[in-house]
């Protein structure tokens, strides 16, 4: 049972449990139509302390095209917070006026802190360098429509997989199924963080490599996921600099991809993927972008107890 649960790391819900959510999302988007007056009477807050546009507006969109309405802020400073409001009066304090919340913060664990003071649902939308679970939600439904479903593939992740949240979801998430296989290409400085690495992937016993170059494993990908480099999450901006532009994907390096190797991104994109790119059937990033919309739809239908 989903309903009335809150999603803020990709291990809160069973295999079984995201099933429903995905064979949901399939159905709205065969017939957006059907759900378009199923949240009438519900609100959904939205509460972001950090920048978005994905995210939010898909939750809102997605809200609005089931028949609900939102409320919210998008910037912190505009709420109490900038009084020196703590975040469990904050929530308390929306959960008096809203069914569900969406909560984006910078600070790692402050979903889940939240989440202990209330009783209504609470979705994790990024928290920090963590974990991005609604993010996980989107890929996974992109990765089934292209190649209907996530077992024995090749996923490469290239950039920053050590800031990168959404990666850590997704890599969490996937590590759950049968056959599939990592490469992680990335700079020495940003590989993916010693409790993905040691608790996730190998605890499960997925087969990975870590590489610091695309091109020779370009040819074995089934999914080739690109990220930003993070550059808010770093201490230096020297740093940053020097590593910003190690990995940029053009219409060159993918004549090293099979047919039918697909490209995902989270987005926002910086450098990391020219944009001679996007014409290539193969890029798939802005149908993403789109599928975030009608998972979400499911989402909240499913914590809300709808469907
Ligand atoms: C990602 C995020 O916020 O973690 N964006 C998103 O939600 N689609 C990726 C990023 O910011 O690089």
């Amino acid at each position: 049972m989903l309903a009335g649960r809150s999603l803020i790391d990709p291990s809160d819900f069973t295999r079984e449990e995201f099933r429903e959510i995905f064979d949901l999302a399939h159905q709205i988007i065969s017939n957006p139509e059907k759900y378009s007056k199923s949240c009438e009477g519900k609100i959904l807050a939205t509460l972001f302390y950090e920048p978005s546009t994905r995210t939010r507006f898909s939750f809102e969109a997605a809200m609005l095209r089931l028949g609900g309405k939102i409320i919210g802020f998008s910037e912190p400073n505009s709420s109490s917070t900038a009084k020196g409001e703590s975040i469990a009066d904050t929530i308390r304090t929306i959960e008096c006026y809203a069914d569900i919340a969406v909560m984006r913060h910078p600070k790692e664990g402050a979903p889940r802190v939240a989440d202990q003071y209330i009783t209504m649902p609470l979705i994790n939308a990024g928290d920090g360098g963590h974990q991005h679970p609604t993010q996980t939600l989107t890929d996974i439904l992109t990765i089934e429509c292209l190649k209907g479903n996530v077992e024995n593939k090749v996923y490469g992740f290239c950039g920053d997989l050590k800031f990168g949240r959404t990666v850590h979801s997704l890599i969490k998430f996937l590590s759950n199924y049968e056959g599939v296989k990592f490469v992680l290409i990335s700079p020495e400085e940003l590989r993916v963080p010693e409790y993905i690495r040691e608790e996730v992937i190998k605890k499960k016993g997925i087969p990975f490599e870590e590489v610091e170059k695309m091109e020779p494993y370009m040819g074995e990908l089934d999914f080739l996921y690109m990220t930003r480099v993070q550059k808010e999450r770093f201490f230096n901006e020297e740093d940053y600099i020097r590593l910003k532009d190690r990995f940029i994907l053009d219409i060159d390096k993918m004549k090293y991809a099979k047919q039918d190797t697909y490209i995902l991104h989270p987005l926002p994109r910086v450098n990391e993927i020219s944009t001679d790119v996007d014409a290539d059937p193969r890029a798939q990033y802005f149908v993403q972008a789109k599928n975030g919309m009608f998972v979400r739809m499911a989402l909240i239908l499913k914590l809300l107890g709808i469907y």
